[in-house]
């Protein structure tokens, strides 16, 4: 039995995570796992409404779950940054969910931005360090206000925070079909210290447990050009918290948008957090025209984690039939069906096994 948290969160969270749930409902059905599933009102609403951002009881009750379901955190009536601290990033440090897994994957008949690319050139994954460098909040500033201003934020690169993140990497790659190529994407001229440490581990941790794993290194702004220009040199990328953030949204629009794009926040063996990653998208709020793709997205890597691996196959055969076969378009509003008719479309395909 998968005891399962769900946090709707804000905007069209709630919605779209209604329609991961739809399709989790037709994959226990079809495959046979058993789960249960309870609510938590984090968000911009519950904060407006008692001043609370998280209450201190949350990481702890969240730990007694095998898997946290997010819908997005983000209020437009409240100020920016403090729920996204408050929630998000505060979920991701004290759970210690060391990894961000943002696979880029194209399915056929899904539309990128790039021309002449298609489904077999756009299959990468990020691994993204999830609980260091420049989002550790270490840093300050001084005469805050006055022309003398000094304000510094440091990059927090620990060695073992570096390491489990590129063992991880190593080991997701292994597990891969493809190239079996790791790609380190860092700054090694500019940012001497904390890329120094990182390339140090790379080829330590490489040569010593991972002789099979082709190693690669590139700058992050060769990795956005290449991301752009030879996407289908890249298997699995490596990176800083930072970088990968930047990275992962320009790998959001090549496979297809907002609409689809997911990834795991994740501490292997322990719980973790899965979301799509397009934020709370306030202005469709209500009007079921969000696309609940990147939701049910999340929900797959979940029972992936979960090891559900047979359903989270039969999902994202799912999710490729549809995209494929019926959707128009994945951007919100010209998909040509609305939010609930596209979870019942991908949960009948999840039926059917399609
Ligand atoms: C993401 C988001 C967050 C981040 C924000 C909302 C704090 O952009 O998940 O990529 O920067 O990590
Ligand atoms: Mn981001």
């Amino acid at each position: 039995m998968h005891k399962i948290a769900v946090l709707g969160g804000d905007g069209t969270g709630p919605e779209v995570v209604d329609e991961a749930l739809k399709v989790l409902q037709a994959a226990s059905a079809a495959c046979g796992f058993r789960y249960e599933t309870t609510p938590f009102d984090f968000g911009g609403d519950r904060y407006l409404r008692t001043g609370e951002v998280l209450p201190d009881s949350a990481t702890s009750d969240l730990r007694g779950f095998d898997a946290i379901l997010l819908g997005a955190i983000g209020h437009p009536d409240v100020k920016p940054g403090i729920l996204e601290k408050g929630i998000l990033l505060r979920l991701r440090f004290e759970l210690d969910l060391y990894i961000n897994l943002r696979p880029v994957k194209l399915y056929p008949g899904v539309e990128t931005p790039l021309a002449g690319k298609g489904p077999e050139h756009i299959d990468f994954v990020v691994v993204r360090e999830n609980t260091e460098g420049l989002y550790a909040g270490a840093g300050g500033s001084l005469r805050r206000g006055t022309p003398h201003e000094v304000a510094v934020q440091e990059s927090i690169n620990t060695r073992m925070g570096v390491e489990r993140c590129l063992r991880y990497a190593f080991d997701y790659t292994r597990k891969r079909a493809r190239g079996r190529t790791l790609t380190l994407c860092g700054k090694t001229n500019v940012l001497t210290y904390a890329f120094d440490l990182w390339e140090r581990a790379f080829h330590e941790i490489g040569e010593a447990y991972y002789k099979d794993i082709k190693r690669d290194y590139a700058h992050v702004d060769a990795t956005c050009m290449w991301m752009v220009k030879n996407p289908e040199w890249f298997d699995v990328i490596v990176t800083d918290n930072m970088f990968g953030d930047i990275i992962t949204d320009l790998g959001a629009m090549i496979q297809g948008g907002m609409g689809i794009a997911a990834g795991g926040n994740i501490h292997p063996g322990k719980v973790s957090m899965f979301e799509p990653i397009g934020g709370s998208a306030p202005k469709y709020t209500g009007q079921g025209v969000i696309n609940p793709m990147a939701a049910i997205a999340a929900a797959q890597m979940m029972l992936a984690e979960l090891g559900e691996t047979a359903a989270a196959d039969r999902i994202e055969r799912a999710i490729a039939y549809v995209a494929a076969e019926k959707l128009e378009s994945m951007n919100a509003g010209k998909m040509g069906y609305s939010t609930s008719q596209v979870g019942d479309l991908v949960a009948d395909a999840v039926a059917t096994g399609r």
